[in-house]
């Protein structure tokens, strides 16, 4: 090693515990006594320069105030900022959390800068993320110690190389209980809850660090006793992108704590593909197939919705459906109809967004009656007519309807004439011409639309005689009306 200028000097003793706060003896570990390959110890193939083993027993070059002993030693002199070295430890394949304690000292002449120590945790080969601890600059000629609590959960077992064991009186770094994965629908607030135990562990830096490196900060900690304390972590209405793995940090003057990766499981609500099919029809009802088999989202369903309105109002009105059909009734007949279906999975925000819309019309109904008597909006010598004001949807119940007026009438002994006409159903007024005056004619109306026709009954009206004129005569005491001669008009 040629540590001329500035080094970065890192021990590393790394001792293993199965449990992190036990005092039970380390379990594995290695010195750098026998060189780094006894302890499993590599280069990284993909770094700038090289960790170098300084061992206790061959002669070295190191500057004389440098510690004695076995380590592990980089020379950052003559080195680009943002050029690497990286030491790769053993794999962990133990469950449970791991402790690694380790020793390192920063080191440098004439105030040069030795650069960055960092430590980066790795799981199952996935990208590095970013450190879990580090430290910049000159610390000093004394090793520093710190710990790492490492939270994994593997399968394999591996047994290590055991080298010297200690005991090792501190308690461990804040470590945490395992994260589980957390799942919702998108949308919706998610909050990974780490949980700690260490001593003070409430004043350690905290953060939740997702596997593309950015940093989520605390939102919330909370004592739950003297050793332990909960810390929340709050990702902002969700989407499909923030899914990801992400791990609790923490960090101390002592060392590092970082727990397993959990999983950030989105959940996209369920909406179906397809509009709900027709499948009956009639004048107050749509009978429908919810055909909510193909769906964008995810599963499980466990809610169907039917919601529908007029195409032309405002109101909406949503039923729960646990039928593959469902039958819409008291709908207003030769009506438009919008139908959507919602689908809802478990879970707050369950529920997607309505699928495309069937539009459809009921059928026209029989006519409910004709109004009970006519509303006769003119009589005169010679014609009367009808206001068909009275003939208001509600009665016609249907869109498209015929009306027609018959009419009989008697004059003299043998002059009579029944007809029946048929009236433009949109005219303000249903006129009959053609009557001869002072005559009684009896009318009546027949309503008719595809689905059925009604009746009104007769109503007799007496034509008006031809040029009536009044003359009004007032009496003492109080006006009264008198009918004068009747006069014969010869206008006609
Ligand atoms: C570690 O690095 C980050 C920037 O990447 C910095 O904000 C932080 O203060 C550093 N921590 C220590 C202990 O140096
Ligand atoms: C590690 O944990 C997993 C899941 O809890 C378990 O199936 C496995 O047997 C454990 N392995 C060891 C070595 O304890
Ligand atoms: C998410 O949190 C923010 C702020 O705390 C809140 O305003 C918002 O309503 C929450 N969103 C949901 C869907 O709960
Ligand atoms: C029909 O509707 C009109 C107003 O649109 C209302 O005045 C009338 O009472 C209704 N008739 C029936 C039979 O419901
Ligand atoms: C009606 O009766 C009168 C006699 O009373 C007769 O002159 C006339 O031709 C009759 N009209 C018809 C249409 O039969
Ligand atoms: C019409 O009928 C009424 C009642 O039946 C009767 O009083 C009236 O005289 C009749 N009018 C004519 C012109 O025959
Ligand atoms: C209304 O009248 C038209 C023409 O006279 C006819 O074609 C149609 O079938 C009638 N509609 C109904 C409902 O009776």
């Amino acid at each position: 090693c040629v540590c001329v200028h500035a080094c970065v000097c890192a021990f590393v003793r790394v001792l293993y515990r199965p449990s992190p706060c036990s005092s039970l003896p380390f379990q594995g570990g290695c010195t750098f006594d026998d060189g780094p390959g006894a302890c499993d110890y590599h280069q990284d193939l993909y770094d700038d320069f090289e960790w170098v083993h300084v061992s206790a027993q061959e002669p070295h070059y190191l500057p004389p105030e440098m510690p004695q002993g076995s380590y592990m030693v980089v020379d950052s002199s003559n080195h680009d900022p943002g050029e690497k070295a990286r030491l790769q430890l053993p794999t962990m394949k133990e469950n449970d959390t791991h402790c690694i304690d380790f020793s390192y000292l920063l080191y440098s002449q004439k105030g040069l800068n030795p650069g960055t120590l960092n430590i980066l945790v790795r799981v199952n080969k996935g990208p590095l993320a970013n450190p879990i601890w580090n430290v910049t600059g000159f610390t000093g000629r004394d090793w520093l110690r710190a710990e790492l609590a490492v939270k994994f959960l593997v399968c394999a077992f591996l047994k290590y190389n055991t080298g010297s064991a200690g005991v090792v009186s501190l308690p461990c770094s804040p470590h945490f209980l395992r994260l589980g994965d957390v799942e919702v629908n998108a949308g919706q607030n998610a909050t990974f809850q780490c949980i700690a135990t260490g001593r003070d562990a409430v004043h350690n830096k905290l953060w939740l660090q997702r596997r593309n490196g950015e940093d989520i900060p605390v939102a919330q900690t909370k004592n739950i006793n003297h050793r332990r304390f909960a810390a929340s972590f709050r990702l902002q209405e969700v989407t499909k992108t923030d899914q990801d793995l992400y791990r609790c940090v923490t960090q101390s003057e002592r060392g590092s704590g970082v727990s397993n990766f959990a999983q950030l499981i989105v959940r996209e609500p369920p909406r179906p593909i397809a509009p709900p099919q027709l499948l009956g029809v009639g004048p107050t009802y749509l009978l429908i197939q919810l055909n909510a088999n193909s769906i964008i989202g995810d599963g499980p369903i466990i809610l169907k919705e039917v919601e529908y309105r007029m195409t032309s109002g405002s109101w909406t009105e949503t039923h729960a459906v646990n039928a593959p059909t469902y039958k819409l009734w008291h709908l207003d007949p030769d009506t438009e109809y919008e139908i959507r279906v919602l689908l809802t999975r478990p879970g707050e925000g369950g529920t997607g967004l309505p699928g495309p819309p069937l539009i459809t019309r009921t059928k026209c109904a029989e006519p409910m009656r004709t109004p009970k008597t006519l509303k006769i909006a003119e009589i005169q010598a010679r014609r009367i007519a009808v206001d068909w004001e009275s003939l208001g949807y509600n009665i016609t119940r249907c869109h498209t309807f015929n009306v027609t007026i018959c009419y009989h009438y008697f004059r003299g002994h043998n002059e009579s004439r029944a007809d029946c006409l048929d009236m433009d159903p949109k005219a303000p007024q249903h006129v009959v011409n053609h009557l001869p005056p002072y005559t009684n004619v009896s009318l009546k109306m027949i309503l008719t639309n595809p689905e059925g026709r009604k009746e009104s009954e007769e109503t007799i009206i007496q034509t008006d005689e031809d040029g009536t004129l009044m003359f009004i005569i007032s009496g003492g005491g109080g006006g009264r009306g008198l009918r004068g001669p009747r006069m014969t008009s010869f206008l006609h």
